[in-house]
């Protein structure tokens, strides 16, 4: 299955050799939509937290989106069952990654380059509290600037939806970092909502729509 999004770009089911493409745009769009290349001392960790796992859990919600000269510069990633995702995520991802990953400890005056992505793989922040589960899919939706404001995220962001509803899944949420104000201008188009409640962690945005 490939769907075709206009002007040689394409969307189609990630699979398991995407891996290394997932994790080098993860990487370029990861310090709050922008390339955190400069900041990370280790270029796949950030896509092993925030793109690579979705790929193995969940390959039934994760599409590449490519362009014959470009090749892979985006990605839509979704897990339908957050609370399911974040425990098969501890039990598989997360176990097999802590053996190749030290953890940093908790002084973050000491952390260095991707030591926060390290101390994260042992100390995972599952944020799914009770006004969440009214929304219980999320996703990750990242383009490289090649792809970017042509249309495309708003298309296969839609796609991926789609494939929840057709699932009768009832809602949907997405993480987003304070500082992406056009991410956040980008789900407003979409018709989410930030989320204002008691117990999600103070200084998080999380947007929200039902589907
Ligand atoms: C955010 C992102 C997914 C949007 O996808 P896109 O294909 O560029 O956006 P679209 O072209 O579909 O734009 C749809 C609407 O959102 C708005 N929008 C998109 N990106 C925006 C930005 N950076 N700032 C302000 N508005 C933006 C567009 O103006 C457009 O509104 P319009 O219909 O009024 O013209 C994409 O730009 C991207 O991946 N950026 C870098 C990584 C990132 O920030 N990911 C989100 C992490 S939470």
């Amino acid at each position: 299955m490939a769907l075709d999004l206009g002007g040689g770009f394409t969307l189609r089911q990630a699979r398991d050799d995407d891996q290394d493409a997932l994790a080098m745009i993860c990487l370029k769009t990861g310090d709050a939509g922008k390339d955190a290349s400069a900041r990370e001392d280790d270029p796949i960790l950030i896509g092993a937290i925030y793109a690579l796992p979705y790929q193995a859990i969940e390959p039934l919600f994760s599409f590449m989106i490519e362009h014959p000269d470009h090749g892979a510069c985006g990605y839509v990633l979704g897990a339908p069952n957050t609370q399911r995702f974040y425990s098969v995520i501890e039990e598989t991802w997360y176990k097999a990654l802590r053996t190749k990953v030290a953890d940093p400890g908790p002084d973050m005056r000491q952390w260095r380059g991707s030591d926060w992505a390290r101390r994260l793989i042992h100390h995972p922040r599952y944020v799914f509290p009770k006004s969440l589960h009214a929304y219980p899919a999320h996703a990750h939706i990242d383009l490289l600037p090649a792809a970017q404001g042509k249309g495309l995220g708003t298309t296969a962001l839609r796609f991926l939806m789609a494939q929840f509803a057709t699932r009768r899944i009832e809602g949907m949420h997405l993480g987003v970092d304070p500082k992406n104000t056009g991410a956040t201008r980008f789900y407003e188009r979409l018709g989410f909502e930030r989320l204002v409640a008691d117990d999600l962690p103070a200084g998080s945005l999380y947007m929200v729509t039902k589907l």
